[in-house]
């Protein structure tokens, strides 16, 4: 497994529509690992392929540490309530801003292995699924964002300062 590099915005490969997945493959079996990997290294809860510059539909998913899911050509086919609340990018760091998205999604996906599921989510897990699945069609949540975007700590910051600690 290796880290991958994370884009941020300005480049022009978060602003376009990914292609679908028709065969899974080594290299993108490959490309999940990395994805996965490189979330947890920055402490995210979602990445979408295009923000380590593959423009394929695929994005992966761990909001609780817990419960890493795979998403291979996602689709919401329901969706219900609302929730209005903070969203962050690891394509836009140091910010967060306020966005309003369904509280329950029911998402259609495929796993690594290509194999057909459903997934109910709601609260933080129902709007990691909208926030990264935009990234599929090139949309930042910044371009939903209520008010203005605000500054908050970059998680390189962070680790640095803990590192300083030790
Ligand atoms: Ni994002």
């Amino acid at each position: 497994m290796a880290l991958r590099q994370i884009r941020t915005e300005g480049d022009p490969v978060l602003a376009k529509k990914c292609r679908p997945v028709d065969k899974m493959t080594l290299r993108l079996k490959i490309l999940v690992e990395d994805m996965f990997e490189t979330m947890y290294d920055a402490y995210g809860v979602g990445l979408a392929a295009p923000q380590v510059g593959v423009l394929r539909r695929i994005a992966v998913i761990d909001v609780d540490g817990e419960h890493p899911y795979c998403f291979v050509n996602p689709e919401i086919i329901e969706m219900s309530g609302e929730q209005t609340g903070d969203e962050g990018c690891l394509s836009v760091p140091g910010k967060t801003g306020t966005v309003t998205r369904p509280e329950r999604v029911k998402v259609r996906a495929y796993d690594i292995n290509m194999k057909p599921f459903e997934l109910e989510a709601e609260g933080l897990l129902a709007r990691a699924c909208c926030h990264e699945f935009d990234h599929l069609d090139g949309v930042l949540y910044v371009s939903k964002v209520e008010g203005p975007l605000r500054d908050v700590q970059p998680y390189e910051e962070i680790e640095e300062e803990e590192e300083t600690e030790e």
